[in-house]
């Protein structure tokens, strides 16, 4: 486990942190979106990476029951695919009072036109018309951000296109604080973009679970050859005879992700030319995708029949992590007056 380090303002390695919501089983979306580049930087950075599981209430309030299941699965996945807990710190949000505590104070000090504008509010809201959304916690979800971030003084944060206005706003609020209070008590972050890959869902649409198109992190071999093999192609491919066009097909980007360079000019040249059937190709992409989840399917068996050990590790992650975030919030109520 990671020993607690004196936050500072002047570290040499870069703070990592991100979370993620325990909405239920992880998908390849998940994983070749997230987790996979969470995995690269947890040997370059110090990394923090926790549960959200306050953040599920601000759209999902009407139904918490499945979130502590959500969570144990999250974090199996994690752990198989190759999150490390000696490299990095894994915690729970709602474990860490802190993160109430700092939103609280920091929701003093928004203006409200702040959190009205971030793109995300309106988007979300439109889209989620099946519940209520007019509350104010839905509102505040990006200071709730703010507060997971800036309680570490995190320098970095991975996160995707989307949430880049989020950062935005916890770099003004800490502006704003640091000059309320004349002190600098917290470091802007700044967002750690990185190149992710395409990762169409089984219809073509960005792979969701509400588009029920995914393939899971722990789908079995056979679950995931029941969604490849009837997945639809190119539809210019009627007959086995007609040329294809791998760019338009999710078998190609599936196999860019899994196969070789040579089974990618295989599969492109091969549907070009009608050399190939798509049967073919998607059996060769199976091959491949086997070769790549076997070992993380084996590994994740075997870490789910010790769930308790699991929690273990987000325990004595979240007991460094309350180290950490205690420093700043420290400094904070020293400076807003609230010692006494
Ligand atoms: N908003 C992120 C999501 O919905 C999860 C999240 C919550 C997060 N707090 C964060 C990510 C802080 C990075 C930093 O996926
Ligand atoms: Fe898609 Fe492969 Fe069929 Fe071409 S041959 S349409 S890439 S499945």
């Amino acid at each position: 486990m990671n020993k607690p380090k004196e936050p500072s303002n002047h570290r040499t390695i870069e703070r990592v942190l991100s979370g993620m919501r325990p909405t239920g089983r992880l998908h390849l979306g998940n994983y070749h979106g997230a987790l996979q580049n969470w995995v690269k930087l947890q040997n370059d950075y110090e990394c923090l990476f926790f549960v959200a599981d306050w953040h599920c209430l601000t759209t999902d309030y009407a139904d918490p029951k499945d979130i502590r299941g959500n969570a144990e699965n999250m974090l199996i996945d994690w752990l198989a695919c190759g999150l490390d807990p000696k490299k990095c710190t894994f915690f729970v949000q709602s474990w860490l009072k802190v993160h109430a505590e700092l939103h609280l104070l920091l929701s003093m000090m928004t203006p409200l036109s702040w959190l009205e504008r971030v793109p995300s509010y309106k988007e979300i809201r439109q889209q989620l018309t099946d519940r209520d959304l007019s509350t104010y916690g839905f509102l505040g979800y990006p200071m709730l951000m703010t507060a997971d971030i800036i309680a570490y003084n995190a320098n970095r944060v991975p996160v995707g296109e989307d949430q880049v206005a989020h950062i935005e706003l916890s770099r003004e609020v800490v502006r704003r604080f640091n000059f309320l209070y004349k002190k600098e008590v917290f470091v802007e972050p700044k967002p750690l973009l990185t190149q992710t890959p395409k990762v169409p869902g089984l219809d073509g649409r960005k792979m969701s679970k509400s588009y029920n198109n995914c393939i899971y992190i722990y789908d079995t071999k056979e679950e995931v050859r029941k969604k490849i093999m009837p997945a639809i192609t190119d539809p210019a491919r009627k007959r086995r005879e007609d040329p294809g066009h791998p760019e338009v097909c999710i078998i190609h980007d599936y196999h860019k992700l899994y196969s070789s360079a040579e089974v990618c000019a295989w599969c492109e040249d091969g549907c070009r030319t009608a050399k190939i059937g798509c049967v073919d190709c998607k059996k060769k992409l199976l091959e491949g995708m086997d070769a790549f989840w076997d070992p993380i399917r084996e590994k994740r068996a075997e870490i789910a029949k010790h769930p308790e050990q699991v929690w273990e590790i987000a325990k004595s992650g979240s007991e460094v992590a309350k180290i950490l975030a205690e420093t700043t919030m420290e400094k904070v109520r020293e400076v807003m007056h609230l010692k006494y």
